[in-house]
């Protein structure tokens, strides 16, 4: 469980999307990717898995071990009083995102995103599906409060589907019972069908994360929610992921899933009820590591002239500000990778609200964040 040191050679071998593209001498912290191994006992259910022979079709939903140990935890930890009727194992939780929109958006329909900026699949797949997104942004003067007068005034009749992400990718922004109340009563006074993506439930670092379809029966019906193991736990090579819902839209989303891929695959889930059955210990002492990331992340950023940074409450990541100096999202980052050889995401990646920022995932050791962070300083300070 050592968090004080990463494997470069390993990473820089096998992390293909985060590590690989890139030459010896860069610091990627940029893709959502922690750098940590894959917890042993997930390795260890998926070997069980193997030895029990998995490989025959299983069963379309999930199979039967694994839904129960998900309904448990559904039950205990989010008080979504789910069923294994009501849950779904899906290959990611993007796919997630996929069929959320393809289940409910028609061509000229609007997705209201709740809050912008955002996780950018979420605007792909509301474009993939002819839709147009709508941004209902963080109010960034105020905490990264909701702004929900805007989000009512946002709402037309073409409204279809609404888009929450909570804890919030890129800002780390943790919904609070107030504002997830608000939600939910605009979604009840304007019939909408919601989407919330909780990917990041694991990896709060202040407070307390609620789920929107705990908060009542009618929620829990108009509600479809992902939760994954993708970056808590750290293994999104496997694609492993769940939907919740009550009522019709579980029933045709079913019958839309089975035409496309059969099932999920059994090891992958396998891996899913490894991480909830024996993943606390590892998360907890995860979690301890990514507060300490946070917190030196915080205190470095804080020390550059020019950058402004919002506190994370969950995620692996930071949203500062860089607008001062002047250039957009995309030329800091592209400067940042010339001069500093550090990686990170550019803010309009996210959507229209996201320029004048950047996105900087902080799941590494303290050594990486060192360097990456010396090497940033050295660079904007000389932009001043
Ligand atoms: C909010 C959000 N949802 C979904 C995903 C994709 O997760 P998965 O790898 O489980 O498909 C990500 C990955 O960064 C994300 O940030």
């Amino acid at each position: 469980m050592g968090f004080e040191t990463i494997d470069e050679g390993f990473l820089r071998r096998r992390a293909a999307l985060k590590w690989t593209p890139w030459p010896e001498d860069v610091i990627p912290l940029s893709v959502a990717d922690i750098d940590f191994r894959t917890p042993r006992e997930i390795k260890e259910g998926i070997i069980r898995a193997l030895d029990e022979d998995r490989t025959p079709y299983g069963a379309y939903s999930g199979d039967p071990d694994v839904l129960e140990v998900v309904c448990e935890k559904l039950n205990r930890v989010n008080r979504i009083p789910a069923t294994v009727e009501d849950v779904h194992m899906v290959p990611g939780t993007m796919f997630g995102i996929f069929v959320a929109c393809y289940h409910t958006l028609r061509p000229g329909d609007e997705a209201l995103i709740c809050p912008a900026p955002i996780y950018p699949p979420f605007i792909e797949n509301i474009e993939n599906a002819h839709a147009v997104p709508v941004f209902n942004s963080v109010d960034f003067s105020h905490n990264l409060s909701l702004d929900l007068d805007d989000l009512k005034r946002q709402i037309t009749p073409r409204t279809r589907l609404l888009m929450v992400c909570n804890p919030h990718n890129p800002t780390g922004r943790v919904l609070s019972g107030e504002e997830l109340e608000a939600v939910g009563q605009i979604a009840q006074e304007n019939d909408l069908f919601v989407f919330v993506d909780e990917l990041y439930e694991d990896m709060i670092l202040d407070g307390e994360h609620l789920s929107l379809a705990s908060l009542s029966p009618d929620l829990f019906q108009r509600t479809l929610t992902v939760f994954g193991f993708s970056k808590a736990f750290g293994i999104p090579g496997f694609r492993i992921a769940y939907i919740v819902n009550r009522g019709k839209h579980m029933r045709e989303i079913r019958k839309r899933i089975h035409g496309m891929i059969v099932h999920t695959d059994t090891l992958a889930q396998a891996a899913a009820k490894a991480a909830l059955i024996h993943g606390d210990a590892w998360l907890s002492a995860f979690r301890s590591h990514l507060k300490r990331m946070r917190d030196y992340t915080l205190k470095r950023l804080g020390k550059i002239d020019g950058v402004w940074c919002p506190k994370p409450q969950a995620t692996p990541f930071v949203f500062p500000n860089v607008s001062s100096y002047g250039m957009t999202s995309q030329q800091i980052v592209d400067y940042l990778k010339k001069e500093a050889r550090v990686i990170v995401q550019s803010g309009s990646d996210f959507g229209p609200h996201g320029e004048g920022h950047l996105r900087i995932n902080f799941a590494t050791a303290l050594s990486v964040l060192k360097e990456a962070f010396d090497r940033i300083e050295g660079a904007l300070v000389k932009l001043s």
